[in-house]
């Protein structure tokens, strides 16, 4: 049986990354015999993909530059891990996918939607998340917690106003697409929130 495909997204400072390895426990316990839970991440998740990570979070480039390298790590990634990983029966957590594009390239930077929606339909040829953890917080709730955190990278640095646009378009893809998506008041406990995730869960 193919596996499934659960991505994390949320702005820098939402706190998604406390919650994974966590997760992917829980689920490696409820996976029948054989099948294993995949952890990954993107921009990355690869060794090519890594390294246009390196790129992507440190070098100032075009904006369009931006956007194709995202969507080139993102098809090595799939092709290398992603699908290989869901034929197998395995379970995929990754740590941010194409909505993080259309969040940060499209809300945050100002890329039209269209042009990002060719490169999805291209690169991801029907592929889609069975289901993608929105972690939401407020602007001041995401700049408290990553203040005083390592020094920031070319993301982390942005103004305020870019994370709104973020947020922004994050939640609009959220209400856009309900059923895949699902919205997680993060600005909760860690163990309120993972009583949420349990029983989110519980439901695939
Ligand atoms: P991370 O810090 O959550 O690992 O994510 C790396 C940064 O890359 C984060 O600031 C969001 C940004 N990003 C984009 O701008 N577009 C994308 O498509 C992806 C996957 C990440």
């Amino acid at each position: 049986m193919r596996g499934k495909f659960i991505t994390f997204e949320g702005i820098d400072g939402a706190g998604k990354s406390t919650h994974i390895p966590w997760l992917a426990e829980r689920i490696a316990a409820r996976l029948p015999a054989g099948a294993k839970v995949v952890s990954t991440r993107e921009p990355g998740g690869t060794p090519l993909g890594e390294d246009l990570r390196q790129l992507l979070l440190h070098r100032k480039m075009h904006l369009e530059t931006e956007a194709l390298l995202m969507f080139a790590a993102r098809r090595e990634h799939i092709a290398e891990v992603i699908e290989p990983a869901l034929a197998r029966g395995d379970w995929v957590l990754s740590d941010r996918f194409t909505d993080a594009t259309f969040a940060y390239q499209g809300g945050g930077r100002g890329l039209p939607t269209a042009r990002l929606e060719v490169l999805e339909a291209w690169v991801q040829a029907g592929l889609q998340p069975d289901l993608t953890l929105l972690f939401d917080v407020p602007l001041e709730t995401a700049a408290e917690r990553l203040a005083g955190a390592r020094e920031p990278d070319k993301f982390e640095a942005e103004s305020r106003a870019f994370f709104a646009r973020t947020r922004d378009e994050y939640l609009r893809r959220a209400h856009q697409s309900p059923a895949r998506f699902r919205i997680v008041d993060a600005t909760r406990s860690i163990e309120a929130i993972r009583a949420e995730l349990e029983q989110i869960l519980a439901t695939l």
